[in-house]
């Protein structure tokens, strides 16, 4: 069925749609004009995927669900599409937050995008814009175009290419108008006026504003700019207390942007440049990016009079993340898995306290600019919000008793320019009205609020000279301003440094950037207790000479926990290094430089142990593998494999050749899914096509997809895994056994495997089949190693574990036999304790197990079955540092030092 065929057939069929009956073949259809294989057995691309319902006992199934792509939900015809999103969204946060979520009632398929740190954008596609792959409203993507991304290759709709291109040019466009309203009017005053203009574009596209009405005002402006000042002037009055304006109603904006109702006059060639502008979709505008743009369009002097400069998401994202996000959403996951030992009544009430909880949250960036850090942080936690609310929901409440609340009077600022001051509050409106308007939601009037939140003030200093406090914020955040000390005097006045050095003269040297004060001032406010974690983005002189003054003073009362020690960053064009940190007052323990776990971050925000200088160990060489990576749906359940094992062919060969138990990373985390796989190794096609029923499949479910891979090898051969991941099958072979280890998980969790299974690329597998060897990569020791060498995952704080760093450069002990003999003793109690322990509740998973381990040892309970898993733990740390000759426990960096003086011991010997 082609794309038309599609449309015509469901326009007759709707009357007859019952979700349940028709979604798959609703679903086969549009894979049919993708040209995409249907959802199989493969979990991570099926229908009906089970998830587990957040705070519930209960599973529920995600209509269809393809990894790292897409979740869609299916509504009856007519139906809320909303409802159908707030449901996919809450199990994305369970399957990996996929980058799409696709809701259809079968007239309309809408298409949610939900990549980080983006305002979401939904593209709505009806059948007719199927039916004549029409572009579709707010991008430049036809009906396919969006489809097709959305199975092949969803980040094609990430709308960061789409807003950072139509942001670039709408600033662009009033960047010249105001230019030249700048010359005839003066520079504040062109300024304001062009950003009550844009905000009208914007609510004019957002249809806050009757949609055409100002591109009219700039119409009839070019043909009368005589008149057109007192358009304005009529236009912005009404919007300022609502009212009427050219026969419409105009709603309530205000929130300081329309205090005053004047206007300035604009020229008949700016009307027309403005007219054009208007043709923009500026409901689309980036407010990441959208500041930036437009103050650079306006300002260059005051850039670099402040050393104001700008910073990428992905750097803004790295902050907020870790100092404000993580340990929200470590709250969250504690909650949902709390929630299920709950009765229904508390859950609902925990829901809302947890709500009560995120709308709470304050974040200030005392240096805020046009208010980038705070959209970002805002986006978050609306987001994180709309978990709880989507979590409400699955409860049985209805979706409106839990409105939304988190709210941009959240996002507290400081800033000192007037105008970037006013742009802060605009962004971060234009980013809630985006997020409102994506996920539904109703409006308050005013529309603007008038907030007291982002401050037009020195962040430093008072007028009179005096200190300048900030308000109490539990995080903060930003991007202080960048200017050397011998500059400050040029730039700011001598007076005012003076006075700056002299009022912070008993903390911080005179000789210190002007960047200094604001984490010296964050400091002062994590140490008193106000504010939980800080994390800025400074020039990478903050490291060294008098400016570490600072840094030796947030070790002194507290630790960083975080650095980025020395990053690529652009300034007025050139190239500057920059370096990311955040503190606390010694709360967190994971602590991490460019993502790597460390024991320790030094006030030079650098490692003091420098594990990354242990070189590769011959005698761990040719032992640890990643395992294949299939690149199709070839496993399959275990009864269809004991099913085939069976089955004769033709000319005698087993299928049991090439059928194998099968493990990913996820059966060693939770608990084995039971799973078989297809593996043809490198046979030939031939040798392939005798296994009947294997073949049969693969040709069935995996052909069709494969033999379209863009990469010829793996199209041609496609009954084969991707990679087969031949060094790995040498290197088992002749082993009753071998060790997994999950490539990606919260805890180091090594597992016993059987002969003949084929782990897949989640799973890094060591060639040894000892008690000993188990033992030690079990051990404490070499979990701190693979910690400091491993990379750290973001949310979850998963260690990512590389066989290259974590195994191949780790100095095993050499002990005496009975040394050894203890190490294998406590191995197998191991192993045996978690068994019986996952025998016992066939709920539980070994992440679940290890999370019960790590807490008894913060707060032991000899009552808690876990206990002896915890003590069988002890007791083979204890055996594992007798064998290296240490006296035990050690601290974490003790532990490393040793272990790396025997990496360089060794490698030299070698
Ligand atoms: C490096 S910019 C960061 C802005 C924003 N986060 C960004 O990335 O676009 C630093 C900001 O600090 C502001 N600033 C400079 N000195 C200040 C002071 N004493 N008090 C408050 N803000 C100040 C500058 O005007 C500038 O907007």
């Amino acid at each position: 069925m082609d794309h038309a065929a599609f449309a015509r057939f469901w326009r007759n069929e709707i009357p007859r749609a019952a979700e349940r009956d028709s979604y798959q073949n609703h679903w086969r259809g549009l894979c049919e004009i993708v040209r995409h294989p249907f959802p199989g057995v493969d979990p991570n691309y099926k229908f009906e995927r089970k998830v587990q319902k957040v705070g519930t006992k209960d599973t529920g199934f995600a209509d269809v669900y393809k990894a790292k792509h897409f979740i869609a939900e299916y509504k009856r015809p007519g139906r809320d599409l909303g409802a159908a999103r707030q449901q996919a969204a809450l199990y994305a946060w369970e399957l990996g937050n996929p980058p799409l979520l696709i809701t259809s009632d079968f007239a309309r398929i809408e298409v949610n995008t939900a990549f980080t740190g983006t305002s979401p954008k939904t593209y709505l596609i009806g059948l007719d814009d199927i039916e004549h792959n029409q572009v579709i409203k707010g991008g430049d993507l036809t009906a396919l175009e969006i489809l097709n991304s959305a199975f092949h290759a969803p980040e094609n709709l990430d709308p960061r290419h789409f807003r950072e291109r139509l942001t670039t040019t709408a600033t662009r466009q009033v960047g010249q108008v105001a230019l030249r309203m700048g010359q005839r009017e003066g520079k504040a005053r062109a300024a304001h006026m062009m950003m009550r203009l844009v905000f009208a574009l914007f609510a004019e596209d957002v249809t806050l504003l009757e949609r055409g009405l100002v591109t009219r005002v700039l119409e009839r402006s070019r043909a009368h700019p005589e008149n057109s000042q007192a358009y304005f002037q009529e236009l912005f009055r009404a919007m300022k207390g609502g009212g009427e304006f050219w026969g419409h109603d105009i709603q309530h904006f205000n929130g300081g942007l329309f205090d005053e109702a004047d206007a300035l006059a604009i020229t008949s060639d700016e009307a027309a440049a403005l007219v054009e502008a208007a043709q923009l979709d500026w409901s689309e505008v980036e407010p990441s990016i959208f500041g930036t743009l437009f103050e650079n369009g306006l300002d260059e002097d005051t850039r670099s009079r402040r050393g104001a400069h700008y910073t990428s998401v992905t750097d803004i994202e790295r902050v907020v993340d870790r100092v404000v996000m993580e340990p929200l959403w470590a709250e969250w996951d504690a909650l949902r898995h709390g929630l299920q030992k709950m009765k229904r009544q508390q859950r609902i009430e925990q829901l809302f306290a947890f709500q009560d909880r995120v709308r709470g949250v304050r974040v200030l960036d005392p240096a805020c600019g046009s208010g980038n850090f705070l959209f970002v942080a805002l986006k978050k936690l609306l987001d994180l919000e709309y978990q709880i609310r989507s979590a409400v929901t699955m409860n049985g409440v209805g979706e409106f008793e839990m409105p939304p609340l988190v709210h941009p009077k959240q996002m507290l600022g400081l800033e000192i320019e007037p105008f970037a001051h006013e742009l802060a509050s605009i962004t971060l409106w234009m980013g809630y009205i985006q997020w409102k308007r994506a996920h539904g939601g109703h409006w308050e009037t005013p529309i603007l609020q008038h907030l007291n939140n982002i401050q037009n003030r020195d962040a430093l200093l008072n007028p009179d000279g005096t200190e300048a406090q900030w308000p109490d914020a539990e995080f903060i955040v930003g991007n202080p301003p960048f200017l050397g000390d011998k500059m400050m005097r040029a730039q700011l006045g001598g007076e005012y440094t003076n006075t700056l050095r002299g009022v912070y003269a008993d903390r911080l040297p005179a000789q210190s950037d002007l960047v200094c004060y604001w984490p010296e001032k964050a400091r002062a406010m994590v140490e008193s207790g106000v504010t939980r974690r800080a994390g800025f983005v400074a020039t990478n002189s903050i490291r060294g000479g008098k400016n570490r003054v600072v840094l030796d003073r947030i070790k002194a009362t507290g630790d960083i926990f975080m650095a980025w020690p020395d990053e690529p960053w652009e300034q007025n064009g050139a190239a500057v290094r920059v370096s990311l940190f955040a503190f606390d007052k010694g709360m967190e323990t994971q602590k991490t430089v460019n993502d790597q776990f460390v024991s320790d971050i030094t006030a030079d925000l650098t490692s003091r142990i420098d594990v990354k200088s242990a070189v590769k160990l011959s005698e761990n060489g040719g032992r640890s593998f990643i395992g294949t990576q299939k690149g199709g749906a070839f496993d399959i359940p275990a009864e269809l494999a004991q099913q085939w094992i069976n089955a004769p062919n033709p000319d005698g060969v087993e299928n049991a050749d090439v059928l194998k138990p099968w493990v990913n990373g996820m059966d060693l985390t939770r608990r084995p899914s039971n799973r078989w796989i297809i593996d043809f190794a490198l046979m030939s096609e031939m040798e392939a096509s005798r296994y009947l029923m294997p073949m049969a499949y693969v040709v069935q479910h995996i052909q069709p997809v494969k033999s379209q891979n863009r990469r010829e090898n793996r199209a041609r051969h496609w009954w084969r895994f991707d990679e087969p991941a031949s060094n790995l099958r040498a290197g088992l072979a002749g082993l009753t056994r071998f060790i997994g280890i999950p490539r990606v998980a919260k805890h180091l969790l090594p597992v016993w495997l059987p002969e003949g299974t084929l782990p897949d690329s989640q799973v890094v597998s060591i060639a040894r089949d000892d008690d000993f060897t188990f033992g030690v990569l079990a051990s404490t020791t070499h979990r701190c190693w693979a910690r400091a060498q491993g990379t750290y995952m973001g949310v979850g704080n998963d260690l990512r574990y590389t066989p290259s760093t974590c195994f191949e450069t780790f100095p095993f002990p050499d002990p005496a036999p009975e040394q050894r003999a203890d190490i294998e003793k406590w191995a197998r109690f191991v192993v045996t304790m978690r068994e019986h322990l996952l025998a016992q509740d066939t709920k539980a998973t070994l992440t679940g197990l290890y999370n019960d381990v790590v807490r008894l040892r913060a707060e032991p309970d000899a009552t808690h079955p876990v206990t002896a898993l915890v003590k069988a733990h002890a007791d083979l740390d204890k055996a594992v540092a007798a064998a290296y000759g240490w006296d035990w426990p050690l601290s974490e960096d003790d532990v490393l030092a040793r272990l790396l003086a025997l990496n360089l011991e060794r490698a030299a010997t070698a």
